[in-house]
């Protein structure tokens, strides 16, 4: 069937990276669930899910999501999980600034070995504790614009921003 409606259907493949505890679990659990769970226990490996997301346009774009572990002792698989993927979430913990170190960290070894027209999504999670907040926003969009990536600020507790994740990381213009 090559109907208009049904040729805008899209899959996206990608992957979140990030340090372990930052919240990229909760992300996923919030965008495919809509849940939050306060007692997240750390990935191990890595986990896959699937959704499917209605943009504005009312093109319906299927998330395959691989949820990396962030611990360090994990470190060597990440390639497996960002080979190949068309776009990748990195996060950090807007109240810890080693979490936006290791952010940046994967963004340089996105550019080298991720797909050269990968797209990237700066994201600070757990905005929600602004009152502890150690990165400033200007920081990291500074930090995003250079690296030719958006930022935005989420929190996987509140739901706030969660679901504009994953719209920004499909082509514009589709
Ligand atoms: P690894 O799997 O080890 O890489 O960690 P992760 O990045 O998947 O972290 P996870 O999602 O398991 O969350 C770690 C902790 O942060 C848990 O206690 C969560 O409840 C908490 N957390 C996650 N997101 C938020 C958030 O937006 N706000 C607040 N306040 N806590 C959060
Ligand atoms: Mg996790």
């Amino acid at each position: 069937d090559n109907s208009a409606t049904d040729s805008k259907d899209l899959r996206a493949k990608l992957v979140l990276l990030g340090d372990s505890g930052v919240g990229k679990s909760c992300i996923v659990l919030r965008f495919v669930r809509g849940q939050f769970d306060p007692t997240s226990k750390v990935t191990v490996g890595a986990s896959f899910l699937s959704q499917t997301l209605a943009l504005e346009d009312s093109t319906i774009v299927k998330f395959e999501i691989w949820d990396t572990a962030g611990q360090e002792r994990y470190a060597a698989l990440a390639p497996l999980y960002y080979r190949g993927a068309a776009a990748a979430v990195v996060v950090y913990d807007i109240t810890s600034p080693e979490s936006f170190s290791k952010a940046q960290y994967w963004v340089k070894e996105l550019q080298k070995h991720g797909s050269p027209d990968i797209i990237m999504v700066l994201v600070g999670n757990k905005a929600d504790l602004h009152e502890n907040r150690h990165v400033s926003s200007q920081e990291a969009q500074e930090y995003a614009e250079k690296n030719n990536m958006v930022f935005i600020e989420t929190s996987a507790k509140t739901a706030d921003n969660i679901n504009q994740v994953f719209e920004y990381t499909t082509p514009p213009g589709i």
